[in-house]
């Protein structure tokens, strides 16, 4: 696919780049940043080349899964939409992904474009209601999405299958067909229930969307099939409401009914428009209506029946502009293997930007991404290999080595080069034409590629030419070790603009070393026109450990497994370090946050859906909770039951393979052994605490916190920073386990 093909015309009228709108009740992880990467070196690519180009996002506010998290948490939904708005502002901008308006769906333009867009599709016939049957839970009192009804599969009898599909089978069904269904969040059976719902008559599209789809010839073939082959089955039309409780704009004349999530979603593209233009004197409409602009929406291939059929639909209907492209990528795999939660790989942008440079990733990515649909993998093993040979070895050693040898021994002067080695600049200059190209089209890999084979050229520049003798022989040999120089300084200028749109860090930082800082930003100017003098180098990427990544992973796997956190004996290496052991007053330093309560084991039963995990009912002094914890390897049923442990009361609330935690029960672990906190005569509901600590009990604590503190084990008492935990009848036991074991 080349640029010409892929998205006329580029350099005339303003060109939309969007990409799909993150759920603002989850943090951003490896998997949601393929897409903001990728569109976002393409916009940079785009600016850089002189496009009217803005890349326009935001949060994905509304449904049923926001509604039930802040329902258990007992908070209202805009207090975690808030909380994850300013979380991934701030994961964003650490992968350097810069968006010109990145908003909300939950906002009064959003929900008057979307009562706009129902209006259209009603005043054109396109809008009707009808009842239907759907799972109902009375104990939760709220209408259960597919996803929220698990039960065994109608057709193969598998277990733990949701209401839409079967895992195993690949059978699509309903929630009615489920045998012995239960509702994830309660666990309870629920009932089928009617209700009337709002259509969207999109089967009567049928044939617009046929030709626009046929005749768009900026889509991507395989995605073109996969819709048309959609059309060709025969398109039902779609549900756009949902009962209370949901978190969503209300159905004008509706008092109980919402819309649909999928329907305001994509009107956000347009709210977020609209949001840039407040402030930068233009108008929504210069993108959205009229035919002078160009709309690109970059999604993932799960996605494409939205973007593809519902989306356009509503377009055409309210008479809005239609995408002039929809970008398809694949899924992230790591490891050749789905990310996930249980195998350790399941990373957050925070995660892995505390882990190695984020740039590092957009480098990676846009070493691996191409213009098609397949799936990416993120092989840690050759993301250190890829960065420690390609980029660093090469690349950055390549720009360091031109520079601070033209700094030592030319006091960064450089000469003008222009009639010097035409051959050399002519290649240089056809390679950098192509990565230009494959930009344009997308094809991020080979730019890469060929960014890697302009340094190689560089380095085997130097090699040949070995100005290092020359400047030894002085004379003519210093000129043209000079000139050879020059002509290098020249091509890191070049390497600089080129890798701008994967590492626009990496490349600021060059720019500011060759004197030309905001020059790096522009495509324009790839020539060897550049002379005169440049600023001290300084080493801008180093080799990269494997280790940090993988041990990472490991931890992460063995925290949700519930399996000790460290191989075997390595825990005890850890203990705590002398200073946290001496005497006197503590400062409450996250351990007040805490919220640690006596509780008592009631029922100990075995977890539906994972063969090392107990669900148990305990009782906290009046109130019951539910526990998921993984001590199937300690302790029997029987063991556990009418047995007194500690919990951690406001712990985050985490769903495990389908049952909700409601805490955590702390146990020693010592690498060999995993043994319960032992509260000795207390009773359920007494508070445990270190003394000289006073309690300031968070609203919720995570994991992380918890680890740490480094509680520990010294002769048999659990403590921390060296003081004994303790109810108020005496101190809290761990018998059995050796000194240092920690506390988790
Ligand atoms: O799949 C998702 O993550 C959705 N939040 C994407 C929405 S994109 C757009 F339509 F709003
Ligand atoms: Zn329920």
């Amino acid at each position: 696919m080349n640029l010409k093909k892929l998205f006329i015309p580029l350099k005339e009228g303003k060109v939309l780049v969007t990409s799909a709108l993150p759920y603002a009740n989850g943090s951003i992880h490896l998997g949601h940043l393929v897409e903001y990467i990728q569109t976002d070196i393409y916009v940079r690519f785009l600016k850089s080349s002189g496009v009217d180009a803005i890349y326009c996002c935001a949060d994905d506010t509304h449904g049923t899964p926001i509604d039930i998290k802040a329902s258990q948490l007992n908070i209202r939904p805009e207090e975690i939409i808030k909380k994850y708005h300013e979380e991934h502002i701030s994961d964003f901008s650490r992968f350097l992904i810069h968006f010109d308006s990145y908003y909300t769906t939950n906002s009064e333009d959003n929900q008057k474009l979307s009562v706009l867009f129902f209006n259209k599709a009603k005043e054109a016939g396109l809008i009707y209601t009808k009842e239907i049957e759907l799972a109902y839970c009375e104990h939760c009192r709220r209408f259960l999405p597919d996803r929220y009804v698990k039960g065994r599969c109608p057709v193969c009898g598998a277990e733990d299958q949701y209401g839409d599909v079967c895992e195993k089978c690949h059978s699509t069904y309903t929630p009615k067909d489920l045998i012995d269904p239960y509702c994830v969040i309660c666990g309870n059976t629920p009932v089928m229930k009617k209700s009337r719902h709002y259509f969207f008559r999109l089967s009567a599209l049928s044939e617009k969307l046929r030709e626009w789809i046929s005749s768009n010839e900026f889509i991507q073939k395989e995605v073109k099939n996969h819709v048309l082959g959609w059309i060709e089955k025969g398109l039902e039309d779609w549900c756009i409401s949902r009962d209370e409780p949901y978190f969503g704009f209300k159905i004008p004349g509706e008092d109980h009914k919402y819309f649909y999530v999928w329907l305001d979603a994509p009107i956000g593209y347009i709210s977020s428009t609209l949001n840039y233009c407040r402030s930068h004197n233009c108008s929504f409409e210069d993108y959205w209506k009229g035919g002078s602009s160009s709309i690109i929406h970059f999604i993932g291939k799960d996605i494409m029946y939205f973007h593809l059929l519902f989306w356009p639909a509503m377009l055409m209907t309210a008479g809005f502009n239609l995408p002039k492209s929809v970008v398809v990528h694949g899924f992230l795999t790591v490891n050749k293997e789905k990310m996930s939660k249980s195998r350790g790989t399941f990373l957050t942008a925070k995660e892995f930007s505390s882990l190695v440079s984020p740039e590092l990733l957009r480098f990676y990515y846009a070493a691996n991404l191409t213009s098609g649909i397949d799936d990416i993998d993120l092989d840690l093993k050759d993301f250190t290999a890829r960065v420690n040979n390609e980029l660093v070895s090469n690349l950055a050693n390549f720009c360091y080595r031109v520079l601070s040898f033209t700094s030592k021994n030319f006091e960064g002067v450089v000469l003008d080069t222009k009639d010097y080695n035409k051959e050399f600049q002519k290649s240089v200059l056809g390679v950098a034409g192509e990565v230009v190209d494959k930009y344009a089209s997308l094809e991020f890999r080979q730019a890469v590629q060929g960014i890697l084979r302009l340094s190689s050229m560089g380095n085997q520049l130097l090699q040949e030419s070995e100005p290092w003798k020359g400047i030894k022989r002085g004379g003519e040999g210093r000129k043209k070790a000079h000139l050879d120089m020059s002509l290098a300084v020249n091509l890191v200028r070049i390497l600089s603009k080129l890798i701008y749109p994967v590492m626009p860090g990496f490349s600021l930082k060059l720019g500011g070393q060759l004197a030309m800082a905001n020059d790096v930003k522009l495509m324009s100017g790839i020539d060897f026109s550049f002379s005169g003098k440049i600023n001290n180098a300084e080493v801008i990427y180093e080799k990269i450990e494997e280790v940090k990544l993988m041990e990472h992973i490991e931890r992460n796997e063995k925290e949700q497994t519930g399996e000790p956190a460290k191989k075997p004996g390595e825990k005890l290496k850890e203990k705590p370090d002398d200073e946290e052991h001496s005497a006197g007053s503590v400062s409450g330093e996250g351990f007040s946050s805490l919220n640690l309560v006596v509780a008592r084991i009631d029922e100990a039963g075995d977890h539906p859906n994972a063969d090392r995990l107990y669900v148990l009912d305990i009782d906290l002094g009046g109130e019951t909770r539910r526990l998921v914890a993984g001590l199937k390897k300690y302790y029997s049923k029987e063991e556990l039951k009418g047995r007194k442990i500690v919990v951690v009361e406001n712990m985050k609330r985490a769903v495990l393979r389908g049952i909700e935690s409601q805490g955590m029960l702390l146990a020693g672990d010592d690498g060999d052994n995993v043994i319960l906190l032992n509260p000795g005569d207390a009773q359920p509901g007494e508070r445990v605490f270190v003394e000289g600590v006073e309690g300031e009990p968070a609203e919720e604590v995570t994991i992380d916190l918890i680890l740490g503190l480094k509680m520990s084990v010294r002769g048999g008492v659990a403590e921390w920073k060296g003081k004994p935990l303790r109810t108020a009848g005496g101190v809290v036991k761990a018998e059995g386990l050796k000194d240092g074991a920690l506390i988790r």
